[in-house]
């Protein structure tokens, strides 16, 4: 059974991890960066970047030794290639390009989003494709058509902030502190979600993309007001932007498979063929309803952004599927899983692969207006 080490390090996660095809994980160990930014009250793409240099070999070392293995072991290493924070993607790519070179085994670059779109499938063998995937993170906030390895459909992304963006914002309105998301909904367990007037951008106009531009600034009236309890605020952001997730995930479930022809992007097979190369392979395939709304990325770990999604999938009769908490947030074992199911395609990258700060999932959905991409 392949055994894929997976290496982690876009935004402020350094992390590595060993993972089988059959889906067994064998170690994953992980350093947050939290104490070197919360000077700042942000991430810092240069101390990021210093801090994965430093952190990351003594984990791949640690992971290796938790599962009694050598790098001879391992059938392929699989790194995060992008999108991201360049300085991390280049620590994590280069030292998984030198493992590769060294130990003679195959790299797979791997897209982060790539990572958060399959995660499910480790934690739930019997997720089938194709689902519907709402990703909302730090960086991104996305509902994609997942259609097989490599194969996604955009539907919706943000036109302007991530949903994990806006807790993030919210907390430091609050002056709650890092990570925001978990403080925001610690302190929203205590407050009123209806006390707040909040706007809902976009909600009730059909459109397909998220906004919480309008939303944080609204937050930043309400904290300057004096009129709020902090936790009232709180509580009342959370509730508007779930009720813009669920608003937008409603539009794709009843939009989902009616697109047009499917693109499969594919990156080139070294594995002994002479002309390896199989870039941009086209399929066109009919596909119907998802077989489950799944959910993934940081923000995923919210409660009630949980609650309101199962109930979501429950009215429109579907299997809900969350991946465990902390497969949600960023991890390397997520990465092994995305190099496993690639590798079981015969996906392997070059070692020139290029790192790359922004990489989208589905390189043929149109660019937003005003869509800004942070990590
Ligand atoms: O996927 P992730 O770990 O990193 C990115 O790829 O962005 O997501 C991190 C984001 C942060 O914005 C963080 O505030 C948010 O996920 N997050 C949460 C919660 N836990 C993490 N947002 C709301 N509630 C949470 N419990
Ligand atoms: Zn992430």
């Amino acid at each position: 059974m392949p055994i894929i080490l997976g290496l982690e390090s876009s935004c402020d996660e350094t992390a590595a991890a060993l993972v089988t095809a059959d889906r067994r994980i064998l170690a994953h160990r992980l350093a947050g960066q939290e104490a070197e930014h919360r000077p700042y009250g942000g991430v810092v793409p240069e101390i990021a970047a210093r801090a994965h240099v430093e952190a990351l070999m003594p984990l791949v070392e640690a992971a290796l030794a938790e599962a009694k293995l050598t790098l001879a072991d391992v059938d392929a290493i699989a790194a995060t290639a992008g999108p991201g924070l360049i300085g991390g993607v280049m620590v994590g790519l280069v030292t998984g390009k030198a493992l590769a070179h060294a130990a003679g085994k195959p790299l797979v670059a791997v897209n982060h989003l790539e990572g958060h779109a399959l995660s499910p499938r480790l934690a739930n063998p019997d997720l089938q494709f194709p689902y519907l995937l709402l990703l909302v993170s730090g960086g991104h906030c996305q509902l994609l058509e997942v259609r097989g390895v490599g194969d996604y459909r955009r539907l919706a992304t943000t036109i302007d902030d991530a949903a994990g963006e806006a807790f993030d914002k919210t907390a430091k309105l609050l002056r709650l502190g890092i990570p925001g998301g978990p403080l925001v909904e610690a302190l929203a367990r205590e407050g009123d979600p209806r006390a707040v007037p909040l706007p809902r951008p976009l909600v009730g106009t059909g459109e397909p993309h998220f906004s919480f531009a309008g939303l944080k600034s609204a937050v930043m009236r309400a904290v300057d007001s004096g009129k709020w309890q902090p936790a009232d605020i709180a509580a009342s952001f959370q509730q508007a932007v779930v009720d813009c997730l669920v608003d937008r995930t409603r539009i794709a479930l009843e939009s989902f498979g009616t697109g047009p022809s499917v693109r499969v992007e594919r990156s080139r097979d070294t594995r002994g063929a002479e002309d390896p190369v199989l870039d941009f392979a086209r399929t066109e395939r009919e596909f119907s309803g998802p077989t489950a709304l799944v959910v993934a990325g940081g923000v995923a770990a919210n409660g009630a952004v949980r609650t309101a999604l199962q109930q979501l999938a429950a009215e429109k009769d579907l299997p809900f599927v969350a991946p465990p908490l902390w497969l949600c947030t960023d991890n390397a074992a997520m990465i092994a899983w995305a190099g496993a199911e690639r590798f079981a395609a015969g996906l392997v990258d070059d070692l020139a692969f290029p790192a790359r700060p922004r990489w989208p999932l589905d390189p043929e959905a149109e660019t937003v207006r005003g869509a800004g991409v942070k990590a």
